[in-house]
């Protein structure tokens, strides 16, 4: 290779004068550089844990897997309920997934009688997962984390699971407003092998009677995230409080000395005094935390930092992505750039993800493409019918992680499943949006479809 990268993007971009060969085959010697550098087995942050190299296991999570669907020929009447939530006329397989009373039902939301239950010896089915079916605890009872994350607790060598307990009534509160179920709690569950999950109870519940409280269960609590603070020892809880017409659009605070709570209910507020719906927050390598929201009637993502105790924001804030309309985020590192997986604003209805790639957590971030990667074309412009809420890192598994996302069921939220797959950030990135150094910088981030997968048979939690 002549000459280093970046003397070479100088040159370029001064314009100066140099052959068009040699232009080329320096960068394509970066690109190789690049990827040879993503694929060289790395010591993680969790030194004196299990490392394993990625190997025959893991090529089959990258394997693509086609999904074929016979669309039956359009009806002429949909359900009332299904025509409203969707008046445009759009793809029959969205609309299809919509109409509660769809024949295509079960490829969607399949019953009770295929549900995943680690409880029971499922054989040659053990340790499967399978996006989209019911999801059984210890007790045989279906998981209610909806809008969840992952929190490990290296205390207790145990990964905790929180998100929305929704097993109530979906109902509309009035003519225009959104499906709901009202507010029950954050749902903890408990595992160690990511597959097995044993429920831990409410860990915030709901308020039955005073309705000037933010957590009165006609008001909203969605997407709680849980971090552990080792200078306080206190697990904090952030997640968005609103009441039934989204118009408060505040974040929320509990703190806790114990992962299965329960939790005190601290405050909410406007970060930075700016409307906050969908958001995430992420503890950095070095201790430090950020909240991330989206903000100016979802327009926008906003990046800040949290005080040490993790229990208020910073003055530091850097809006991102702006006009970008994303999000669901769910933020996650590696070799030390951010990534971060969005989706649109479509309310219950799925739509197409998008990658975003940050050298700093604050920003500028770049918007990389659809990291779907198998399934068919509308599986890959609806994130398989899901929308994010969580990226997990496995760890001892340098560039694995696990995607996790919700299939919102808008005719009954409770029923909503869950969708985790394999996520792998390696290769070069292949939709550059808008690259600032000319070259995209960033690895590729791929979400591989599955029917049916399972961590590799060596990981153990
Ligand atoms: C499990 O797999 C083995 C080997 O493929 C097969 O012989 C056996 O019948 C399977 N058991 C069940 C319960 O499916
Ligand atoms: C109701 O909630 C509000 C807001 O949290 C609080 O200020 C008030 O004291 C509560 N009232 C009662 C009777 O607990
Ligand atoms: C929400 O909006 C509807 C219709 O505009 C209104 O009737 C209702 O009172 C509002 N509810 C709240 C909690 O603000």
């Amino acid at each position: 290779m002549s000459g280093n990268s970046a003397s070479l993007v100088a040159r370029l971009m001064s314009g100066s004068r140099c052959s068009i060969p040699v232009v080329v085959w320096s960068l394509v010697g970066c690109l190789v550089m690049l990827h040879l550098y993503s694929l060289l087995p790395h010591k993680g942050a969790l030194s004196g844990e299990l490392q394993i190299r990625p190997g025959r296991h893991f090529l089959e999570l990258e394997e693509v897997e086609e999904e074929n669907f016979q669309i039956p020929p359009p009806r002429g009447k949909r359900s009332p309920r299904a025509a409203k939530r969707r008046p445009k006329k759009s793809t029959t397989l969205i609309d299809e997934f919509l109409d509660e009373s769809s024949q295509l039902r079960h490829l969607f939301f399949p019953d009770l009688k295929t549900a995943v239950d680690p409880a029971n010896d499922m054989g040659n089915d053990s340790f499967y997962y399978y996006p989209g079916r019911i999801w059984l605890d210890t007790e045989g009872n279906p998981i209610q984390v909806h809008g969840g994350g992952i929190l490990y607790d290296e205390r207790s060598r145990m990964y905790y699971w929180y998100g929305e307990y929704k097993d109530g009534p979906t109902y509309q509160p009035h003519k225009k407003g959104a499906a709901r179920v009202d507010i029950i709690g954050v749902g903890c569950y408990s595992s160690k092998d990511l597959w097995t999950w044993k429920n831990e109870g409410i860990v915030l519940a709901a308020e039955e009677t005073n309705d000037t409280h933010d957590l009165h269960k006609s008001n909203v609590l969605e997407r709680p995230k849980v971090i552990y603070n080792k200078n306080t020892r206190k697990y904090v809880m952030w997640m968005h409080i609103d009441d039934a017409n989204y118009t408060k659009a505040c974040i929320g605070v509990a703190v806790s000395d114990s992962p299965t709570g329960p939790f005190d209910y601290l405050y909410s507020k406007r970060p930075h005094g700016f409307d906050s719906r969908d958001m995430t927050i992420f503890k950095d390598d070095d201790g430090a935390a950020y909240l991330i929201y989206s903000s100016d009637d979802n327009t926008e993502l906003h990046v800040g930092l949290l005080t040490e105790d993790y229990l208020d924001v910073t003055r530091s804030m850097r809006r991102v992505l702006i006009g970008q309309h994303r999000e669901a985020p769910a933020l996650f590192k590696h070799w030390g750039t951010y990534y971060m997986i969005t989706s649109g604003c479509t309310g219950w209805a799925p739509n197409e993800a998008m990658a975003h790639a940050a050298s700093s957590i604050l920003g500028p971030w770049e918007t990389m493409g659809n990291p779907c990667v198998g399934g068919n074309k509308i599986f890959r412009q609806t994130t398989f019918f899901a929308q994010g809420t969580f990226v997990l890192p496995l760890p001892g598994i340098s560039g694995y992680f696990i995607f996790m996302a919700d299939r919102w069921n808008p005719a009954d939220l409770g029923d909503s499943r869950y969708v985790w797959l394999p996520l792998t950030v390696a290769g070069a990135a292949d939709q550059p949006l808008e690259f600032e150094f000319g070259f995209p910088l960033w690895s590729r981030v791929s979400i591989y479809w599955h029917k049916k997968w399972r961590l590799p048979y060596r990981w153990s939690g």
